[in-house]
């Protein structure tokens, strides 16, 4: 077997490992018998990842004297909705789940989410492990156990927090990204760094571009980084009570410009994480929180790497800001003209407040969008 990092998730009995490295798919096989109750498990994954890795996940997993079924999922976000679980319960039912069968999660997020949802609710819970394929499910998706789908009310509105057993991080299934889907998970990286991790941001603003470019090497610490700094705020706070709202920096902006850009292929949900960051320095700088120079430095990093901070980066949107702070309102951040947000008084010194007059953020959003 290739060797591996393992940083652990602390939940006392529902802790778990992330191993993260370099050719694990090859070896999941042994790498994930330990974890299994029976040996028999069932692969999630989409059409596209299937191409691309299923073979190897299968043939590792028959080398370790395990059995195994796939099912394949057509590839996009629209199967984390209530009907592609529903298919989903009732095949695994077909192929007569039991409590010890496990579900493994193969792809990026949105089979991550999916697979885990399902395993949360199939005959109370049954096991599953994530095997993230995408930066973006490396860094974050993953990690952290929120599963769930979308509603026509809203994306995650029905979910659980449901933990894996493990999560295998191959670093090697990154070569097969497009660029833009690197950067998209990139966005999410260097959010790490400007949580709570100055360092971290350093280290990026001198090696993000090569990481990007696929330097395999950069890529495998920055998901260690990432992964780490996520499992210590999970471990704290699993159900989000309080820090682990940090994780949300740039995401209400983020949120609100993917609703407006209709949650299509103009806007990737880091694309939309890189300028909503941006535009949280935007409104920590307009209160005084943190320094112009800081604001200048997060927008150049993500230049330097080819993601947009700037709604203007956008290319044929045209943003309006009332349709915006609408998005922003749905969100249910909203108390008293007061919204929730995550602000920074620097780089590595974000912080949650729940005491942000919208007029504040809209000044901001109409200064910066018209700018
Ligand atoms: N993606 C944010 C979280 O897991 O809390």
């Amino acid at each position: 077997m290739s060797a591996h990092e393992t940083l652990r998730v602390e939940l006392g009995k529902r802790s778990y490992e992330i191993q993260v490295g370099n050719g694990l798919l090859p070896s999941a096989g042994e790498r994930i018998k330990p974890y299994l109750m029976q040996d028999r498990a069932i692969i999630i994954t989409d059409e596209n990842v299937a191409k691309l890795h299923l073979n190897v996940l299968k043939n590792s997993l028959v080398a370790a004297n395990i059995k195994c079924h796939e099912i394949v999922l057509p590839a996009g976000e629209q199967t984390k909705d209530f009907n592609f679980l529903q298919n989903l319960v009732s095949q695994l039912l077909e192929l007569n789940v039991e409590r010890g069968t496990t579900l493994l999660a193969l792809g990026g997020g949105v089979t991550g989410d999916l697979t885990g949802f399902t395993a949360a609710i199939l005959l109370r819970g049954i096991d599953f492990i994530q095997i993230p394929t995408t930066l973006l499910s490396q860094v974050d998706s993953s990690v952290g156990g929120k599963t769930g789908i979308n509603t026509r009310h809203g994306k995650n509105l029905v979910g659980a927090f449901y933990q894996p057993k493990l999560v295998l991080s191959d670093i090697d299934s990154l070569d097969t990204l497009a660029k833009r889907e690197i950067l998209a998970g990139y966005a999410e990286i260097a959010k790490y760094g400007l949580i709570n991790n100055a360092k971290f941001f350093e280290w990026l603003e001198e090696n993000g571009a090569a990481l990007c470019e696929g330097n395999r090497e950069l890529r495998r610490q920055a998901v260690i980084i990432s992964c780490q700094t996520k499992a210590n705020i999970v471990s704290t706070d699993e159900r989000e009570t309080g820090d682990r709202a940090l994780l949300n920096l740039g995401h209400t902006f983020g949120h609100a410009l993917e609703a407006e850009a209709g949650f299509s292929n103009r806007l990737l949900h880091g694309e939309a994480v890189a300028i909503g960051i941006s535009l949280a320095f935007d409104v920590s700088l307009a209160l005084g929180f943190c320094a112009r120079e800081d604001v200048k430095r997060v927008r150049a990093h993500y230049k330097s790497v080819g993601l947009p901070s700037h709604p203007k980066d956008i290319f044929g949107m045209n943003w309006e800001i009332p349709s915006l702070m609408r998005h922003m309102k749905n969100d249910k951040k909203v108390k008293n003209g007061h919204i929730r947000l995550v602000l920074a008084r620097g780089i590595g010194q974000a912080f949650v407040t729940d005491a942000i007059a919208m007029e504040n953020v809209r000044d901001t959003l109409e200064r910066i969008t018209h700018s």
